[in-house]
C-alpha cells in the first residue's frame, strides 16, 4: 500500500489501473480512522477493484471557532489500519497541494436547499467546504464509486444532490453508522469526551430511538416530540443544538402524511459536538 501526497503522482498511479479497466473506489476521510471508517473501506473493497482512501483535514469546512488546529492527525496509525483493511492507496495531500492559491481564492461549489437547515444553519459555510473539497477529490481521483458514512446524514444528502445536479459520473454509496456497544456512533470527535461525558454520550442515541418509537406508535406532534427530546437531553447534561424530525430526502420539516422520516440530532457535551440520526418508514 502506497501513500501519495501529490495530485501528479496520484494521477500517474491511477492511470494504469483505469487503462486496465479497474473500478476505482474512493473513501474520503479526514483521518484519525476508527472502525466506522474501516467499514467504509471494506464496502469500497467489495464494490471496486482499487481502493483509494484520502486523508485530508479540510480547513475550508471548519468555522473560525471550531477544532481545526486540535483535530487529531494520526497518519502513521491510519496507515497501519488501512494496510490491514486491504486499502490500496492513501492520498494524503498537504493544504498547499489542495489550495495552492489560499482558501480566499478558491473556486467553490455551493449546494442549495439541503444545506440550509440543521448543521448548515449551525455551521455556516461548513457544507460549502465539504462540497468543494469532495468535488476536488472527485476530480483528482476520478473514482467510479465513492463511499460515505450515514452518520453524517446531511453531508451524504448534500453530496448526493451535488452529484445529481452536476451530472458527476460517480456512484455514491452510503454505509450504516458503526457504533460502540452502548450505541454511541463512532466519531473521531468522541476522543475529546471526558470519561464522565463518554458515559452520558450514548443517551443521544437513546433519545433518537425513543422518538422513533413514539413515531412508530402513531405520535405525529413533531414539535412536541422534538421539544421533549431536547428537554430530556438538556436535563441529562447535553447542550442540544437541534433535534429535528424531517423528510428523509429533502431534510425539510416532516409533514403529517410523511412516510419516510429521519430524525436528525446534534448536541454538545462540554466542548464536543456529537451528531447522530435515525431513519424510519411509517
Ligand atoms: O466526513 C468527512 O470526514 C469529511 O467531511 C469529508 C467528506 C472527508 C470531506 O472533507
Amino acid at each position: 500500500m502506497r501513500t501519495i501526497h501529490t495530485v501528479n503522482e496520484l494521477r500517474a498511479n491511477l492511470r494504469t489501473h483505469r487503462e486496465n479497466g479497474k473500478r476505482i473506489a474512493l473513501v474520503p476521510t479526514m483521518g484519525n480512522l476508527h472502525a466506522g471508517h474501516i467499514s467504509l473501506v471494506e464496502r469500497a473493497r467489495d464494490l471496486g477493484d482499487v481502493v483509494v482512501t484520502s486523508i485530508f483535514v479540510n480547513p475550508m469546512q471548519f468555522g473560525a471557532n471550531e477544532d481545526l488546529d486540535a483535530y487529531p492527525r494520526t497518519l502513521a496509525e491510519d496507515q497501519e489500519k488501512l494496510e490491514k483493511a486491504g486499502n490500496d492507496l492513501i492520498f494524503a495531500p498537504s493544504v498547499n497541494e489542495v489550495y495552492p492559491h489560499g482558501l480566499g481564492h478558491q473556486t467553490q461549489v455551493i449546494v442549495p436547499d439541503v444545506t440550509e437547515l440543521h448543521c448548515g444553519a449551525s455551521r455556516p459555510g461548513h457544507f460549502n467546504g465539504v462540497s468543494t473539497v469532495v468535488t476536488m477529490l472527485f476530480n483528482m481521483v476520478q473514482p467510479d464509486i465513492a463511499v460515505f458514512g450515514e452518520k453524517d446524514y446531511q453531508q451524504l444528502a448534500v453530496i448526493r444532490k451535488m452529484v445529481r445536479d452536476l451530472f458527476m459520473p460517480v456512484q455514491i454509496i452510503g454505509v450504516p453508522t458503526a457504533r460502540d456497544e452502548d450505541g454511541l456512533a463512532l466519531s473521531s470527535r468522541n476522543g475529546y469526551l471526558t470519561p464522565a461525558e463518554r458515559r452520558i454520550a450514548p443517551r443521544l442515541r437513546q433519545a433518537l430511538e425513543d422518538t422513533a418509537q413514539a413515531l412508530q406508535n402513531g405520535s405525529r406532534d413533531f414539535a412536541a416530540l422534538s421539544q421533549a427530546a431536547t428537554d430530556s437531553l438538556t436535563q441529562q447534561g447535553f447542550r442540544p443544538d437541534y433535534f429535528n424530525i424531517v423528510n428523509s430526502d429533502t431534510l425539510r420539516p416532516a409533514q403529517q402524511d410523511e412516510t419516510r422520516i429521519t430524525v436528525l440530532a446534534a448536541a454538545f457535551l462540554g466542548k464536543t459536538r456529537l451528531i447522530d440520526n435515525i431513519s424510519l418508514k411509517l
